[in-house]
């Protein structure tokens, strides 16, 4: 049985920040490159659109601009930052990682920066961490982003996958939490089982990239879609039930939840079984597309922006991608 875990918060949201890029590319756009239609990219998965970021921009061009805008709204200065913590499935490079080029853009000397790796669950996981050092006394203040060219990954011939994906990110400035507000709940969970459902198979150690792997295209993402679909639907039900538990709240004390957007069918599943009304619960995903880790920031500061959350409101965050990794918090903004 879930138990309740009830704690002074230790963390806390400060401010959050978005960057999306400004190219729109349609289902009718989609059409033209691959054999689909906008009825059923609709009908199957509630996106009408996506950002495509252009070639020149990379991961930690959009975290970066994404961070500057946190920052600004917290008052933190580069200098202030103690730590930078970047969740990417889609690092610019593979050495060093993404989360120091971040660094070095804001000049965020600082700071201790690292990148990790748990796809669309990759915010929270983020939150988490973060948490973790500021309660360890490690760092008072923290940016934690998520960031992902998911264009570049995508197999533009596999109708498939790539009509699912944009490109995007996110960013929260997070500090220690003093007046009762912040991090509530965390849950997170992990199935290593079940990787080979959504995956990359080629281009890293195991796989090095050679004419083969470019060949038989296992560079680029694979998704058993309709496997997946049920392991998402039922593990964001269980992860938005145990933060909630866990925090001592019911879903009629939540303001708004913010679900991981890969698919509307998938978010009003998890809404139904949280209780939560589908206007409590802020969707995007069809003007974006499904940003893994950056969907749940770039929704949560939309939603704050529109005034549909601000200080003082209780949100629940829950997300689900590759590894597999499931995740769900309850703040107190
Ligand atoms: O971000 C983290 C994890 N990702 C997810 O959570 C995504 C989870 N999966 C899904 O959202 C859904 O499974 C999809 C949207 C990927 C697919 O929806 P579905 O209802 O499960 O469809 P399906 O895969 O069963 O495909 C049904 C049909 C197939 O044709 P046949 O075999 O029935 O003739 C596909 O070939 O739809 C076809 N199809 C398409 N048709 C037009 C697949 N992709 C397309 C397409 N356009 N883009």
């Amino acid at each position: 049985m879930i138990q309740p875990i009830p704690t002074a918060p230790r963390a806390r949201l400060v401010s959050t920040g978005r960057f999306n890029p400004e190219r729109v590319v349609t289902n009718a756009e989609m059409a033209t490159i691959v054999e689909t239609n906008d009825e059923w990219i609709t009908s199957r998965t509630g996106i009408r659109e996506r950002r495509i970021a252009s070639k020149e921009t990379g991961a930690a061009d959009m975290a970066a601009a994404a961070a500057r805008v946190a920052m600004e709204r917290a008052g933190v200065g580069p200098l202030d930052l103690d730590m930078i913590l970047l969740s990417t499935a889609t690092p610019d490079r593979l050495l060093p990682s993404t989360a120091c080029d971040v660094q070095a853009l804001l000049g965020a000397r600082n700071a201790a920066a690292y990148d990790f790796a748990t796809a669309c669950s990759g915010f929270l996981y983020g939150l988490s961490m973060a948490e973790a050092h500021i309660a360890s006394g490690q760092a008072e203040t923290i940016l934690v982003c998520a960031t992902e060219k998911m264009s570049s990954i995508v197999d533009w011939t596999d109708r498939t996958t790539c009509v699912l994906f944009g490109d995007g990110a996110g960013a929260a400035v997070v500090q220690r939490a003093t007046d009762g507000r912040g991090i509530l709940s965390t849950y997170m969970k992990s199935d290593g089982t079940l990787a080979e459902l959504l995956w990359r198979p080629g281009g890293g150690a195991r796989m090095p990239l050679d004419l083969s792997v470019l060949d038989d295209r296992s560079h680029y993402v694979k998704m058993a879609g309709p496997e997946v679909f049920k392991s998402a639907v039922r593990a964001m039900c269980e992860a938005a039930e145990t933060a909630l538990v866990r925090a001592g709240v019911t879903s009629d004390q939540i303001d708004l939840m913010v679900p991981h957007q890969a698919n509307v069918r998938i978010i009003e599943s998890t809404a139904k079984y949280a209780k939560m009304p589908m206007d409590r619960v802020y969707v995007n995903v069809d003007r974006y597309g499904n940003m893994s880790s950056a969907s749940i920031p770039v929704a949560l500061d939309e939603a704050v922006e529109k005034g549909l959350a601000g200080p003082g409101s209780l949100v629940l965050m829950v997300a689900f991608g590759a590894g597999f990794t499931w995740a769900s918090n309850v703040v107190r903004l």
